[in-house]
């Protein structure tokens, strides 16, 4: 079953791939362009961050790419206005609901949610921004984590959990209260788990975790580094 050839169309492209694989892999090997934030290749997939929401002919719903697995004769369609108009929402209440000031992060011009605003379109914000006070962390020696820029995609969490196995981060409360923090919520300089891999800071779309001594626009992050990393610890496995 996992070898089974399926055939079907994206945009009008009639492509072809595992039974395993899903639309959002596909797509990339075709170089079909899907916005995603959540998604990271080499972490597990949870489809939470809904950028990638896909329109699948005969389907009243719309599907998020990076967890749909393809079937044979599935025609996707990726970039109607409906599916930029939900992603550019979404985009725009990522940004109202904490403090996303560009002009001083250090991520600014290498940052993930500033560069879908681009691609989408967004160049101002259509909700109220809810300015809740959040806090900045730098307890750790060489880290920090600014929650104030932090988009909830849990890709530390997952990278931390499946790839150095500490699991050091994790998410607390619910819904616009919800906040990640390490061990049981003590400050990261205070945490027992975690190694200071800093795989965490690297593979985070914004500017939520960085290297201390960076100024605005200075911290680059190494996130293609991590399917080489997956790769080379599978075959050890082997
Ligand atoms: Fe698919 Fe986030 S990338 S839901």
């Amino acid at each position: 079953m996992s070898d089974t050839i399926l055939t079907l169309t994206i945009d009008g492209q009639p492509v072809s791939g595992l039974a395993t694989e899903t639309i959002l892999q596909i797509a990339r090997e075709n170089k079909i362009d899907i916005p995603t934030l959540c998604y990271l290749e080499g972490l597990s997939a949870v489809g939470s961050c809904r950028l990638c929401m896909v329109e699948i002919e005969g389907s009243p719903k719309l599907h998020p790419a990076c967890v749909t697995l393809i079937q044979e004769g599935m025609v996707v369609t990726t970039q109607t206005e409906r599916l930029q108009g939900y992603r550019r929402n979404i985009v725009q209440l990522l940004f109202a609901e904490r403090n996303h000031v560009c002009s001083v992060c250090v991520s600014n011009g290498h940052c993930e949610l500033q560069e879908l605003a681009h691609k989408l379109g967004v160049d101002h914000i259509a909700f109220p921004g809810c300015y809740p006070e959040l806090e900045v962390d730098a307890s750790h020696r060489r880290f920090v984590l600014d929650h104030n820029r932090c988009v909830l995609c849990t890709r530390c969490v997952r990278v931390c959990a499946e790839i150095e196995g500490a699991h050091t981060w994790d998410v607390k409360n619910r819904g616009m209260r919800s906040r990640i923090v390490a061990d049981l919520d003590t400050p990261w300089g205070d945490s027992a788990t975690c190694t200071g891999c800093g795989k965490c800071v690297h593979v985070c779309p914004t500017g939520a975790l960085s290297e201390k001594g960076k100024s605005v626009a200075e911290m680059l992050k190494k996130r293609p580094s991590l399917p080489y990393l997956v790769a080379n610890r599978t075959e050890e496995r082997q």
